[in-house]
């Protein structure tokens, strides 16, 4: 059985399909139909639902989520609120009325999951943060929100003008929600939480001990961290699975440890989480994490689940590799320590055994005399796959290059590291001259493919231009 709150009303089930997914269970089995299948692929926006949880500062927030690709099984322990949950008897919440009064919306397909994405910012602003919110907070929030029709300024005008109106009141579905933090059986719920129908199973683990025991008695179930790649194998190839294990619960896999020497991250820190995390050792990784998907798939997906999916083109394990990141899997037999390019075999093959999981993510701060480099590359800023990804870490002293640590994502079956032409760098003096020099090596390194995103041709153009641009960051000449 599993539980959580929808709209302010506990809900417990227990034989649904363990692949329905969060907007499949609403709309099929709530009638709840404000949230609308557009891509099914966490693109549009179009099911975005909110999520109310305490945030890693310990504040309640909600969360816009993508409803078409979260199985229904990581809503356990969650308060969810839809659309169908804002209005307070007749009066409509500040959002939907500025969307109403600002001509916000149109055909109105994508309506409801503006005003979710809005209603986080609105909610999150009014509790947990100060001052006016700008162009660019807007702009994050709705990154994830395709309108075709409105046209985005009167959505834009919404958004500014949701303040004027009165914030709701205490006995709102999402105020409510919001102070309605425990779950009133939650001392009921130490032990692991499930879905069972017509032979699949989905289960919560509460614990890694939970976990490691259900690994060895089914090495095969799928591990499901957020979801926003795994999610569409279920929404757009119709696989099913038999067995799957949600990890969402596992409050070990979400710790963050800071020592003098490291930042270790558990490997179920979502991308949002990670942003404040990761702040102030690395600020061109934030960066670069503001840019993967849309904030509703940055609210979702994992750092542990985009390195152990074992993508080409998956953003963070450049910067990993770059960094020098270690990985520490863990099994019901204990854990071991592996560098992450140690843990790459081939195209989505990595040295995870049967019955172990990725547990955390160990990253070396960086030294004064080293700095961290990264460039995404893509056709789009926002919701969009990187053509190329450079990531390096140039060291130098006094005027020479020292060390140099430079990997590439979509340039190979793997993230790869750029052996030789980091061989270019090091040892030669910290000059522009060094880096343009360097830079023609980097055709020895890849050979790239052609796809839809970009040529061979472009790739590596892109990548040498990305080496010339690595020299003039560190050099200051940007
Ligand atoms: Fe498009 Fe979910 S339906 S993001
Ligand atoms: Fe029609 Fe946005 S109002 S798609």
């Amino acid at each position: 059985m599993i539980r959580f709150c929808l709209n302010g009303n506990w809900i417990e089930e227990h034989d649904i399909d363990p692949n329905w997914t969060v907007l499949r269970y609403l709309r099929t089995n709530k009638r709840q139909l404000a949230a609308k299948e557009g891509c099914a692929g966490g693109d549009c926006g179009a099911c975005s639902i909110l999520i109310g949880q305490q945030s890693n500062t310990g504040s309640f927030e909600y969360q816009a989520i993508n409803g078409c690709i979260t199985l229904l099984g990581s809503l356990h322990g969650k308060f969810v609120v839809t659309v169908e949950g804002l209005k307070e008897a007749e009066q409509l919440h500040p959002v939907q009325q500025a969307m109403v009064e600002k001509h916000g919306s149109q055909c109105g397909f994508c309506t409801p999951g503006i005003v979710s994405a809005l209603t986080a910012l609105h909610f999150n602003r009014l509790h947990n943060q100060q001052g006016p919110v700008t162009d660019h907070d807007i702009h994050i929030a709705l990154s994830g929100n395709l309108c075709r029709c409105t046209g985005y300024r009167s959505i834009m005008d919404a958004a500014h003008a949701m303040f004027d109106y009165p914030a709701p009141t205490e006995h709102s579905v999402i105020n409510r929600s919001a102070v309605m933090q425990f779950d009133p059986k939650s001392n009921t719920q130490a032990h692991t939480s499930y879905l069972e129908k017509d032979g699949r199973h989905l289960y919560v683990p509460q614990s890694e001990q939970e976990l490691q025991q259900l690994l060895e008695k089914y090495p095969d179930a799928k591990l499901w961290a957020g979801g926003t790649d795994l999610g569409l194998e279920i929404t757009q190839q119709f696989k099913q699975f038999d067995r799957i294990i949600s990890l969402h619960q596992i409050s070990s896999l979400k710790a963050v440890t800071h020592s003098q020497k490291e930042i270790r991250i558990g490997a179920m820190l979502t991308y949002s989480e990670s942003e404040s995390v990761l702040a102030k050792s690395f600020p061109s990784f934030v960066q670069l994490i503001e840019r993967i998907g849309s904030r509703q798939i940055r609210n979702l997906g994992t750092l542990g689940g985009n390195v152990a999916n074992g993508s080409p083109i998956g953003d963070t394990p450049p910067v990993f590799f770059a960094l020098n990141a270690r990985l520490v899997l863990s099994s019901i037999n204990g854990e071991r320590e592996m560098t992450i390019q140690d843990f790459y075999h081939g195209y989505k093959q990595t040295d995870l055994k049967k019955g172990e999981y990725l547990k955390a993510i160990a990253i070396p701060k960086l030294s004064a005399q080293q700095s961290l480099h990264v460039f995404k590359v893509s056709k789009r800023k926002d919701d969009d796959i990187s053509a190329v990804l450079l990531a390096a870490v140039i060291e130098h002293e006094g005027e020479v290059i020292t060390d140099a640590r430079i990997a590439c994502g979509g340039m190979a079956a793997t993230p790869l590291h750029a052996v030789k032409t980091q061989q270019a760098l090091i040892g030669k003096p910290y000059t522009l001259s060094s880096f343009e020099q360097a830079s023609d090596v980097i055709v020895q390194d890849y050979s790239p493919i052609k796809d839809v995103r970009a040529t061979k041709e472009y790739r590596l153009q892109v990548a040498k231009n990305l080496i010339i641009k690595t020299g003039l960051e560190c050099l200051g000449g940007l």
